[in-house]
């Protein structure tokens, strides 16, 4: 399956790029950055270390655009996107190319699996009008639907936002784009909070972390689990990104429901069902398949 990974990598960015790159059934054409978790330039950064990392200089990164809002999530993800973690830079840089540029000149057909803001994906859909005709299906971590919540020391977690309480980072911070996405007529299948929320990493899970990947990502993960700690009195953060790229590898990982997924101006998300609607809301996860399946990757890099 060919792919192009848009991401602002941002610490389950990180975990998800590096399962993709051990997927044999991938063939990654690509890696786009935005704005989001951090800046531009050090999501675009972060993508050139973890591929350094994983030894994978033959993927090309290209930079899209900046946060639409100003915002970030540097208290989650670490002032550098990555926990602070000594990961080496890159000997190799991103491509000249703009993200819409490379996108835009897809010819053969792709997925795309987002993983932050939409606002690339809205882009190239303004700028490029056959792009959509080259994209097969649109894989999103993003939204919260409410159908899911967990209770911990300290209150009880709903899966209808996060970033607000009536809307999910991703979407929050560029509805618009969202919305371009979700009326593009391309097919979207939907990894919101209500998904990622099963999917919390425990202490055990941590320690078993394999290989030498594996054991580097692991610490990394530990200071993002401190975000949970400090708020919800919860050990562990939940893995959201990876739910995008474990669906695609296996789709029968998660359940939902069919039908048209509306956004509101502030990025809370809705569903109204039906039999034949664009778009899929995934609501149920096998956690411990999904997690075995992450896992299983980070130790064969
Ligand atoms: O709300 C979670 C999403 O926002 C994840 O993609 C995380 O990386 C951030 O981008
Ligand atoms: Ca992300």
């Amino acid at each position: 399956m060919r792919i192009v990974i848009d991401t602002d990598p941002g610490v389950d960015d990180m975990v998800a790029i590096l399962a993709a790159l051990a997927e044999p059934g991938f063939d990654i054409a690509g890696i786009t950055t935005v704005g989001g978790n951090v800046s531009l330039a050090a999501a675009t950064r972060n993508a050139l270390r973890i591929l350094a990392m994983a030894g994978r200089d033959d993927v090309p990164v290209y930079m899209g655009a900046e946060s639409a809002l100003d915002a970030s999530a540097r208290h989650v993800h670490g002032e550098d996107g990555l926990g602070g973690c000594d990961w080496p830079e890159a000997t190799f840089g991103a491509k000249p190319s703009a993200a819409v540029s490379f996108l835009g000149g897809m010819r053969s057909r792709y997925t795309l699996a987002c993983l932050g803001p939409l606002t690339n994906i809205a882009g190239l859909l303004r700028e490029r009008l056959d792009a959509a005709a080259s994209i097969d299906r649109i894989v999103l971590m993003g939204g919260g639907f409410g159908t899911h919540s967990f209770s911990t020391p300290s209150r009880v977690v709903h899966s209808q936002g996060n970033v607000v309480p009536d809307a999910e980072f991703n979407i929050h911070t560029d509805p618009e784009a969202a919305r371009a996405v979700f009326s593009s007529g391309i097919p979207v299948t939907v990894m919101p909070l209500d998904v990622s929320h099963q999917t919390l990493v425990s202490r055990e899970r941590l320690d078993g972390l394999d290989g030498r990947v594996g054991r580097a990502v692991a610490p990394v993960l530990d200071r993002y689990g401190e975000f949970s700690r400090a708020r919800w009195g919860h050990h562990s953060g939940p893995l959201h990104d990876p739910n995008v790229l474990a669906h695609l590898a296996d789709g029968g990982l998660h359940e939902g429901q069919r039908g048209e997924v509306s956004v509101s101006a502030g990025g809370k998300t809705t569903l109204v069902e039906s039999a034949d609607g664009p778009h899929t809301v995934m609501t149920r996860v096998d956690a411990g398949g999904y997690l075995d399946w992450v896992w299983q990757r980070l130790a064969r890099l």
